[in-house]
């Protein structure tokens, strides 16, 4: 048996966390061992790099040690979580993962993507997400969301700019791939968006069997 690796990306405020609950709660009905995780963390020693990567501090953090935390954080995350559940047979549900990567560090800070590749593929191997759910919204409706949050991360202090290569990103790997991504319009109502991942649903609970 072997499991099906989900993942839900898009900016802060999309909607990730939120439409993950609704997911896990759909395929859950179904009878289906669900794993929920998130990225960065996802580990106690995970989340403590975590905490490094979304701490604003005085000391700028070089762009190579923001790539390095973030695989150093996923490759704990795959050794304890993701791989054993799998192996399972579980569905993993992932509050982002490597698409992330390629968006912030990539689109964001500028970080070429052979350069992610490399350590892609020294971390992961093959394994890539089964399927993976883009929120994509206008910058601006994400960071309205983000800041009536209260106080921003590292990344939400970024500006404009930022998260326009970040949106851009997810964007141009989803039509680089399409058979892997599915793109939700994630400005509309979240009732709006729960209809359209249960359009997801059937494909999800196909693979689930297949
Ligand atoms: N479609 C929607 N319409 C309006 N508000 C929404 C919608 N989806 C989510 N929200 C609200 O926006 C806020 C952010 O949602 P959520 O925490 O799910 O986003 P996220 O993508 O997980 O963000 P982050 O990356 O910062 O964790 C929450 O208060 C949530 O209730
Ligand atoms: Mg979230």
């Amino acid at each position: 048996m072997s499991g099906l690796f989900i993942t839900l990306e898009g900016p802060e405020g999309a909607g990730k966390s939120t439409n993950r609950e609704y997911l896990a709660a759909r395929l859950k009905e179904h009878g289906i061992e669900v794993v929920l995780s998130r990225e960065p963390g996802g580990t106690p020693l995970a989340e403590r790099i975590r905490e490094l990567l979304l701490t604003p501090s005085d000391e700028v953090m070089n762009s190579d040690t923001e790539l390095l935390l973030v695989f150093a954080a996923r490759a704990q995350h795959l050794a304890e979580v993701i791989r054993p559940a799998l192996r399972r047979g579980a569905v993993v549900l992932c509050d982002r993962f490597t698409d992330a990567t390629y968006a912030y560090q990539g689109g964001g800070r500028g970080l070429s993507e052979a350069r992610i590749a490399e350590l892609e593929r020294f971390v992961q191997g093959g394994l890539r997400p089964d399927l993976t759910l883009v929120f994509d919204l206008p910058v601006e409706v994400g960071l309205a969301r983000a800041a009536a949050r209260g106080r921003l991360d590292r990344f939400e202090q970024e500006g404009q700019g930022f998260f326009e290569a970040v949106r851009q990103a997810y964007l141009q790997r989803a039509t680089q791939a399409p058979e892997r991504y599915r793109v939700l319009d994630a400005a509309q109502s979240l009732e709006r968006v729960q209809r359209d991942i249960d359009a997801v649903l059937p494909l999800i609970l196909e693979r689930c069997r297949g």
